[in-house]
């Protein structure tokens, strides 16, 4: 493996020069990228001695011209550590001031983060919001240990020894990191569709099937943003949004579809909303009540017709004549893949959580039989991976 190790300011940098002694001794191929603040730590002879390789400490004044974009294209991960305070909150705003932090924007690579810090600084409120949002783009958080710190007494926030952070290396990169860099959209459940400002029109869908898909994009490395209707526990590692009805799907769904690879549609969006939601709570004054419905958007069918490199999924919940009626929809919304399910069967459709599908795209139909929703996740990503890899070339 060819790592780049991005050491930012800290007293724990004694133990990532034993990192890189570690890695060269395996036989790894290690180019350290070194802060300001960590130069006044070790100096870049040091690293250069060790690994055996330059060691940039300034975008300038390299030997290469664009080094920084040269180095991203010949490793095959980053490992930030220590990472400081300051170093994961100019990552989680896009700042590149130095080499450290303008190699770590051009990775298009697995990037791993290792924080090291006081446990009052970890613990604050900035860098507990920087990590999660780094954690939403893909990066990978080692999470610092408990014990000693250099400031004084114990706490959560030691660099974790040499050994611990060579294993948990190996763990992030041996997992299928096949979707990584790919900005994938999920949407799931059931959209409410207000009434009054107590009551909605909703449906059954539980939303697992999406929060499932979600998962499993983020677990292969993509940066997920699931819009969800659901009170399902989202996933970690994935942009959450909440929503309740369709129009609010649709106007989140538009804003993130340019700078999207891909959308999966797995929400059950109400074909009809109240043309005029009461204000207040409706009384019951009379023995019926009339509620003028209206045609929402569909959201899918929108998608199709403005997609340029996209890839469009939808999902077609069925009663009856199930392939027949998703084929259509697959040509009617303009998809790539359609998802088709007999929400009657036993073990398919909401709230199970088990499925029964067929994926259905231009070139065919594949059936499966029961599978838990986790496993269908996986196969439908599967689909969309080999659409991106057609996509490319
Ligand atoms: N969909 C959407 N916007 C809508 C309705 C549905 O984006 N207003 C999406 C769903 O998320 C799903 C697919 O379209 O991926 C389902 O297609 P659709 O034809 O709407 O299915 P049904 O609502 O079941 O349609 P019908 O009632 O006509 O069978």
């Amino acid at each position: 493996m060819k790592f780049i190790i991005g050491v930012s300011g800290g007293i724990a940098i004694y133990k990532v020069v034993d990192l890189v002694r570690k890695f060269k001794k395996r036989g790894d191929e290690v180019r350290v990228v070194m802060t300001k603040a960590a130069t006044k730590f070790v100096t870049p002879e040091l690293f250069r001695e060790i690994s055996l390789e330059p060691v940039m400490t300034d975008v300038f004044g390299n030997d290469e011209t664009a080094a920084h974009i040269k180095w991203t294209k010949w490793c095959d991960a980053m490992i930030i550590a220590p990472a400081t305070a300051n170093v994961i909150g100019k990552l989680s705003s896009g700042i590149a001031d130095e080499a450290l932090t303008t190699v770590a924007i051009a990775m298009t690579k697995p990037l791993i983060v290792v924080p090291a810090m006081n446990e009052a600084m970890y613990n604050s409120a900035a860098v507990t919001a920087n990590l999660s949002t780094l954690k939403t783009r893909g990066v990978k958080i080692i999470d610092p240990s408990k014990g000693e710190l250099a400031c004084g007494g114990e706490g959560v926030g030691r660099l974790p020894e040499s050994e611990e952070i060579v294993k948990q290396v190996d763990k992030i990169l041996s997992q299928k990191k096949t979707l990584f860099g790919k900005k994938i959209i999920v949407t799931a459940g059931g959209t409410r569709e207000p009434i009054d400002p107590v009551r909605y029109i909703g449906n059954r869908s539980s939303g697992k099937m999406g929060h499932a898909i979600a998962k499993a994009a983020a677990d292969r490395g993509a940066q997920v943003v699931l819009v969800t209707t659901s009170n399902l526990t989202p996933p970690e590692n994935v942009r959450v949004i909440n929503v309740e009805s369709a129009e609010q799907m649709r106007y989140i769904v538009n804003a993130e579809f340019e700078m999207s690879d891909a959308v999966i549609m797995s929400a059950a969006v109400a074909d009809y909303r109240v043309a005029e939601p009461a204000t207040q709570k409706i009384k019951k004054n009379s023995d019926t009540l009339t509620l003028e419905l209206v045609k929402n958007p569909d959201i899918l069918f929108e998608l199709g017709q403005k997609k340029n490199h996209q890839i469009l999924i939808g999902f077609a919940a069925e009663t009856q004549t199930v392939e027949e009626n998703a084929i259509a929809k697959l040509k009617k919304k303009n998809l790539d893949m359609i998802v088709a399910n007999d929400v009657t069967a036993k073990g398919a459709g909401f709230a199970v959580d088990t499925n029964i599908v067929t994926l259905i795209t231009s070139k065919g139909l594949n059936s499966y039989p029961q599978m838990q929703k986790s496993e269908v996740a996986e196969i439908i990503l599967n689909e969309l991976e080999k659409f991106l890899t057609n996509d490319k070339n």
